[in-house]
């Protein structure tokens, strides 16, 4: 489904440059739970960035579903990272000043999904995550635990063919992570690819697939 070959991404702060990714290749099929450990620094959020065409690599090629990705200009970009790919940040990034339900509903509106089947498929999302009685809640009103359930809703909400989670649990208490865990895990049977970026060793191992990023370069599976 995903497919790297040789991607580097470089970044220059004045006259230093960083080598965030150094021929980065890795394969990702449809239902794989891949798990991404390393040190602070090492690269890991560069190529969720990148898996998720939030960012473009300097080189290499990266293959989503049959697409060249580096090909595709920002239009195409926008649109593919829009209908296939979710993204779950370890600080929710939600809309402040709108609803759980209208943060939900967002992408379906940039996608100009109707209001009534829009209104539907929020209902649906809302309820998978336990959150119907909060959907009138903004997020200041909701524990970090609930956000990170709306985050995961919206993210979901476009039936994304890859799932793409940076420290979902990082500012959660082991509580609320495993919960948000147990979601994630729960779309891995409708196909969709999981890819999480962690410092927890216990959520790593959870995976089924171990990757390791040091200085840029990603290491064998263990
Ligand atoms: N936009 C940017 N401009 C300049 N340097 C950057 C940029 N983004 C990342 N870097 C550098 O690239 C390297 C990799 O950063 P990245 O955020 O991918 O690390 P990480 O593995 O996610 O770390 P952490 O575990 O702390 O989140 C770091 O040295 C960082 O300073
Ligand atoms: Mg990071």
């Amino acid at each position: 489904m995903i497919a790297l070959d040789a991607v580097s991404r470089e970044f220059q702060v004045g006259s230093q440059w960083v080598h965030a990714l150094r021929e980065v290749s890795l394969g990702i099929d449809a239902g794989d739970y891949v798990s991404i450990m390393g040190p602070s620094g090492s690269g890991k959020s560069t190529l969720l960035n990148i898996l998720g065409v939030l960012d473009r690599p300097d080189s290499g090629s990266y293959r989503f579903e049959g697409v060249e990705v580096t090909a595709l200009d920002d239009a195409g970009q926008t649109r593919l990272r829009r209908e296939r790919i979710g993204f779950v940040f370890q600080a929710f990034h939600l809309v402040p000043r709108l609803t759980a339900a209208d943060n939900v509903a967002l992408p379906l509106l940039l996608a100009g999904v109707p209001a009534d089947e829009r209104a539907e498929r929020v209902a649906t999302a809302l309820d998978a995550v336990g959150l119907t009685q909060r959907a009138d809640h903004r997020p200041d009103q909701l524990s970090g635990g609930q956000r990170q359930r709306v985050a995961i809703a919206r993210a979901t909400i476009m039936r994304p063919g890859l799932l793409l989670a940076d420290e979902p649990t990082g500012n959660l208490d082991r509580h609320s992570g495993g919960e948000v865990v147990e979601l994630l895990e729960g779309l891995l049977d409708q196909g969709i690819a999981l890819v999480v970026v962690t410092h927890d060793p216990e959520l790593g191992q959870r995976a089924q697939r171990h990757l390791r990023m040091v200085d840029g370069v990603l290491e064998a599976e263990a």
